[in-house]
């Protein structure tokens, strides 16, 4: 079986989470690709510490371009700050590596697009990290709609919701601030999450009405002061799309002010025939409808239905953790060409698709007005 080298630059939240899915890569019956977590850099000393635990980290570095240096290393994870990706992805594609990139691809549409093109001019294999199609609930949602059971397509619901910026008073931190998170907000932290299913489907978005709030516009510094606030918190797109049978309304919600809300991300598609819907809010329920004489909605608790099977048993409910390393196990699957039919990471011209809804989102909202969404 072949070994492959990783590093990872940006050891902070989900600098570990790749981390810890690489520590279990074991579970993976008969996956044909081995991982070997070899180097990190963190700007931060501290942050390195935690690695100390992982044997067969034999680099902790302050600075990314020792950790490129290293010529065994042939993939690199990069989660870092959004004002930092541009530089940081194309450094890593012209030291000969791979990438597995964080979202949202860069700071804005432009930084997209570079990405993408350099990584096509150099030939490298890039994906982007989008982790909640890889549950068994959004599998199933996937694979009913492409059985085409639910007939004509009569309406289509994505979002990702949490309550992370409810506290008035929690400290602010970089995805706060429109400088480090881009212009975007909201939607460049959760966006590429909702957009990742529809976009594969071939569902995009033609023309977009969004409603954007900030509200909270205020936060501690953490320094005993006051700073300022200026990412949206809140972000509701109408678009709509073309299917085989005609105009189809697509409502997207991307919000870090949802009451009660932590991290649930859903989906719904409602048919003339059928329909499907499902949310992590309630992890192992999948809903299905069936037009019948009586209007009813089924629920099947599902379980441990993954496209990369694990020791795990069947019967036994997925989490965040499973779908991050159902995720990795997609990057590395498709890049030894042994992925088959399965669903794949985030393609590069998604991601550039997904920022240039995003931008058309930001045109609406400043002219109030429905924006015709930019694909040259
Ligand atoms: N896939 C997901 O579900 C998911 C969830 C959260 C965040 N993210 C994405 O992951 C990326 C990182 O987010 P996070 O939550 O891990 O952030 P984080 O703040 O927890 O970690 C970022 C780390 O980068 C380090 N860092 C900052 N500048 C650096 C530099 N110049 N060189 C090296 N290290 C540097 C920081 O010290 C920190 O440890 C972002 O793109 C974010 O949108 C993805």
């Amino acid at each position: 079986m072949k070994t492959v080298n990783v590093g990872i630059i940006g050891g902070g939240l989900m600098g570990k989470e790749v981390a810890s899915a690489f520590g279990r890569w074991f579970a993976l019956n008969d996956f044909p690709v081995s991982v070997r977590l070899k180097a990190v850099c963190d700007l931060n000393p501290q942050a390195l510490d935690w690695y100390r635990q992982i044997d067969s980290v034999e680099l902790l570095t302050t600075d990314y371009r020792e950790l490129l240096k290293q010529e065994d290393i042939e993939v690199v994870y990069v989660a870092l700050p959004h004002h930092l990706h541009l530089e940081y992805y194309l450094d890593v594609l012209r030291a000969g590596k791979d990438l597995l990139a964080e979202k949202p691809f860069g700071i804005d549409l432009d930084a997209a697009v570079r990405i993408r093109d350099e990584a096509k001019a150099l030939g490298r294999f890039v994906r982007c990290s989008s982790e909640m199609p890889f549950l068994p609930g959004a599998q199933r949602v996937i694979s009913e709609i492409k059985s085409g059971r639910l007939g004509t397509i009569l309406d289509i619901r994505a979002g990702f919701l949490h309550s992370s910026d409810m506290d008035p008073e929690k400290p602010i931190n970089w995805k706060r601030q429109s400088k480090f998170c881009g212009e975007i907000g909201v939607m460049g932290d959760l966006g590429m999450h909702v957009m990742h299913i529809p976009l594969r489907l071939g569902w995009v978005p033609e023309n977009v009405f969004s409603r954007l709030q900030v509200i909270v516009t205020e936060r501690p510094d953490g320094k005993g002061g006051r700073a300022v606030c200026d990412t949206w918190n809140n972000a509701t797109l109408m678009t709509t799309l073309t299917t085989a049978s005609g105009k189809v309304p697509m409502q997207l919600e991307m919000k870090r002010l949802a009451p009660g809300e932590t991290n649930t991300w859903f989906i719904e598609v409602n048919g003339t025939e059928g329909g499907v819907k499902y949310s992590t809010k309630d992890t192992k329920a999948l809903w299905l409808y069936e037009r019948r004489k009586e209007q009813v909605w089924m629920r099947t608790d599902l379980g441990f239905q993954v496209p990369f099977p694990t020791v795990t048993g069947g019967i036994f409910e997925a989490g965040f953790p499973d779908c991050f390393m159902q995720m990795l196990a997609a990057y590395f699957a498709e890049r030894a060409g042994a992925l088959g039919d399965r669903f794949a990471c985030v393609k590069p011209d998604e991601a550039v698709n997904s920022h240039r809804l995003f931008h058309a989102a930001l045109q609406s909202h400043v002219t109030d007005s429905l924006v015709k969404v930019d694909y040259p």
